[in-house]
């Protein structure tokens, strides 16, 4: 069975698997603007670093289109009548408030912002052709952007699954799976590039609080495809790593830094220390498009803080006292130190990570 695809745009729409609703409804939200699709992404129908960067590359396209057919020059503040270059520049610096709209959606993972950057070069580059022109051309590079993430995740599965030993129970955190991407996942692509590749896999899902990826998506995803899966409260990874029910964890990622330290869902962290402790090996699976060399450190990593209601409900279900004072930080960072490799679509980067990043993604 082929993996979910939680991103499909057709007829001027953007399907958007809910990923709220699961596992209990497979429901999409349709989009039909930028503003449904920024939405969709803040309120999280769609999480998931690649596929928040997809999302938003498609509705940047979106946006184009709307500016191009008319919505434009009735903008307030935008002459009417205006016709040629000047039109396109217009045109374009409408474009880039709407790519700015889509980047402030959620901070932490840079997908997002290498999606709308890579968008807004195309437009520029493609200025020539007129608004119009610019807005097929977006709809091609977004299309272009969510194919390529697939292509990435399979070949980071095929490099990531020779290090998962022959018989193996997979430790891994939120949901790094098809949900999160185009459609094959990071972490859960080296798990189906392994299982595919016939070694008897197995994988401890942590339930991953406050939002619960790791129980609602991870283990519906894997149970939809057969993949054994067995479903734990974060607090119990320690005690399965002292029991020695734990080979290797595999988790996604954020963003990663050019010294390695890594950026992803909360609790991460914790797992990573918890791994060397235990002398297991901690993996980071990423595309390129998640490796943000502009950063030297992780310290520059803006990190997500998110509504408390989160924290303080399980569902609709009011789970603490009202008023009490909550934190709710939706990432954490891992130090490079911790990482014993990067799984990437370029190969396995190893410690030094500055060096070998560098040497890797340095030209881009
Ligand atoms: O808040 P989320 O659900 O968007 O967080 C997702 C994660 O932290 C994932 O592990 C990460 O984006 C990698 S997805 C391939």
């Amino acid at each position: 069975m082929e993996p979910v695809q939680p991103i499909q745009y057709k007829d001027g729409r953007l399907a958007l698997i809910d990923q709220r609703r699961l596992p209990l409804e497979l429901v999409t939200v349709e989009c039909e603007t930028y503003e449904d699709v920024a939405k969709a992404i803040e309120d999280m129908a769609v999480r998931g670093a690649p596929a928040i960067g997809i999302a938003a590359a498609y509705g940047v396209a979106m946006g184009a289109k709307a500016l191009a057919t008319g919505a434009t020059f009735s903008r307030p503040g935008v002459p009417g009548g205006t016709s040629g270059a000047a039109a396109t520049e217009l045109f374009l610096g409408a474009l880039e408030g709407i790519g700015e709209r889509l980047k402030r959606t959620r901070p932490t993972a840079v997908n997002l912002f290498w999606a709308v950057d890579r968008m807004m070069r195309v437009a520029t580059a493609q200025a020539s052709r007129g608004p119009m022109g610019i807005s097929v051309a977006l709809f091609e590079e977004a299309k272009a952007i969510a194919d390529e993430d697939v292509a990435m995740n399979r070949r980071l599965g095929d490099f990531g699954q020779a290090l998962v030993p022959d018989t193996a129970t997979v430790l891994t955190h939120c949901n790094a799976g098809a949900l999160a991407t185009g459609g094959f996942g990071t972490a859960l692509g080296v798990v189906r590039a392994a299982v595919a590749a016939g070694k008897q896999v197995q994988v401890l899902a942590d339930e991953t609080r406050p939002l619960l990826q790791g129980a609602r998506l991870t283990a519906w995803e894997l149970s939809q495809e057969g993949i054994p899966v067995t479903l734990i409260t974060d607090s119990m990874a320690g005690h399965m790593m002292q029991q020695k029910r734990v080979d290797v964890v595999i988790v996604g990622a954020d963003r990663i830094a050019a010294n390695g330290d890594t950026a992803n869902k909360i609790g991460t962290y914790s797992l990573a220390v918890l791994a060397k402790e235990h002398g297991l090996p901690f993996y980071i699976a990423a595309p390129s498009s998640t490796i943000d060399l502009s950063l030297a450190d992780g310290k520059g990593i803006v990190i997500e803080e998110r509504r408390a209601e989160e924290v303080t409900r399980i569902g609709q279900t009011v789970i603490a006292p009202p008023g009490v004072k909550v934190a709710n930080p939706a990432f954490d960072v891992t130090p490079a130190r911790l990482i014993t490799a990067i799984i990437t679509d370029r190969g396995v980067v190893k410690p030094p990570y500055h060096d070998n990043l560098r040497a890797l993604f340095g030209a881009r």
